[in-house]
């Protein structure tokens, strides 16, 4: 089948040919209507190991999909073969993906097209697990680095609906889409000095809750960090926290890592179907041009997500 992957650790993406996968027992053979691009995954094809080890090469990239179940292995109950379904699994950048009927895997959500699914999983429940571990349940103020790509535009809507004042910051003027997605201000760091407005104009004692989906070292997480007052809380989603779960100069520190669950899938369908959620496709590529669409957002300038149509 065809998929897109790298053949070593580190190496330009390419279309590859490898064989299509089998459904073991309690394994659905998925046929893969689009995929979904994440930053992460560029970081798995470098060979950077997750606490499973590095996977064996060649390597399908993507852990993001959305499709139809093809078959079904021995003793699979919940699922039969052409239902919709999305989730997370390795290699999903690819015709066909193989998954555990007991892993973070759902029934898609009947109020978007399958192949939008494909945009949700990291991102969506990124979102959703930044918010409950920061304790965020109605009125609380958010600032949020990075608010214009796929974490961001759906934290902002979630946090929105949970009643939170966000504070949304981007790198252009995103305040019209951001707006529309529930952000209460919008500010353009490449026009306005971020720290400056947020103390003058919006919270002078400090935010409640910083989600940091952008600093990549402790110094610059510190720095966004000063605008929590004490006792509020600072996520990072990259690990730039100086000590996960303290109160470092009275704000809790998070470094957030996504754990998905077939139940919190389901949550998202509900947001989703329920109309909270909306899922913004930046792009939609064909699968021989996955390569040059994970080059682009590793340069950055993600607005929303980009899928994959194998
Ligand atoms: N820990 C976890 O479990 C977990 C889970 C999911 C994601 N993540 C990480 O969280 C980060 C965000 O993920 P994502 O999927 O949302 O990435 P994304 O879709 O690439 O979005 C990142 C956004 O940040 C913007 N940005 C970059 N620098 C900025 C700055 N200085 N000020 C304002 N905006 C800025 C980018 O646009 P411009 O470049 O145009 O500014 C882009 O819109 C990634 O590093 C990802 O690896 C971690």
């Amino acid at each position: 089948m065809r998929a897109v992957g790298v053949k070593d650790y580190g190496a330009t993406p390419e279309l590859l040919d490898v064989p299509k996968p089998a459904a073991g027992p309690g394994q659905l053979l998925v046929r893969v209507e689009a995929a979904g691009i994440n930053p992460v995954d560029a970081i798995i094809a470098s060979g950077a190991s997750g606490s499973s080890g590095r996977p064996p090469l060649p390597l399908v990239m993507g852990v993001d999909f959305a499709g139809r179940v093809e078959a079904v292995g021995q003793g699979v109950t919940r699922y039969a073969v052409g239902d919709p379904v999305f989730g997370r699994a390795a290699g999903t950048y690819a015709e066909y993906v193989v998954v555990d009927e007991t892993g973070p895997l759902s029934p898609a959500p009947d109020a978007v097209e399958l192949k939008t699914a494909a945009a949700l999983p990291t991102a969506g429940l990124t979102a959703l697990g930044v918010l409950d571990a920061a304790g965020v349940r109605g009125g609380e103020s958010l600032l949020l680095i990075g608010a214009a790509g796929g974490v961001g535009t759906f934290l902002t809507q979630l946090a929105s609906a949970r009643d939170a004042r966000v504070v949304a910051v981007t790198r252009g003027d995103e305040s019209v889409r951001l707006g529309l997605f529930g952000a209460a201000v919008t500010i353009d760091a490449t026009a306005e000095d971020v720290a400056g407005r947020v103390r003058r104009e919006e919270y002078p004692e400090g935010v409640d809750v910083l989600v940091d989906l952008v600093s990549q070292d402790a110094e610059a997480f510190e720095a966004n960090k000063e605008l929590v007052h004490d006792g509020g809380v600072a996520v990072s989603t990259r690990g730039a926290t100086r000590e996960h779960g303290k109160v470092q100069s009275g704000v809790e520190e998070l470094a957030f890592r996504m754990q998905p669950s077939a139940e919190l899938l389901a949550e998202l369908v509900k947001e989703v179907d329920e109309g909270t959620l909306r899922v913004f496709v930046e792009e939609e590529v064909p699968l021989e041009q996955a390569p040059q669409a994970v080059a682009r957002i590793q340069h950055g300038g993600a607005r929303g997500k980009t899928i994959v149509k194998p």
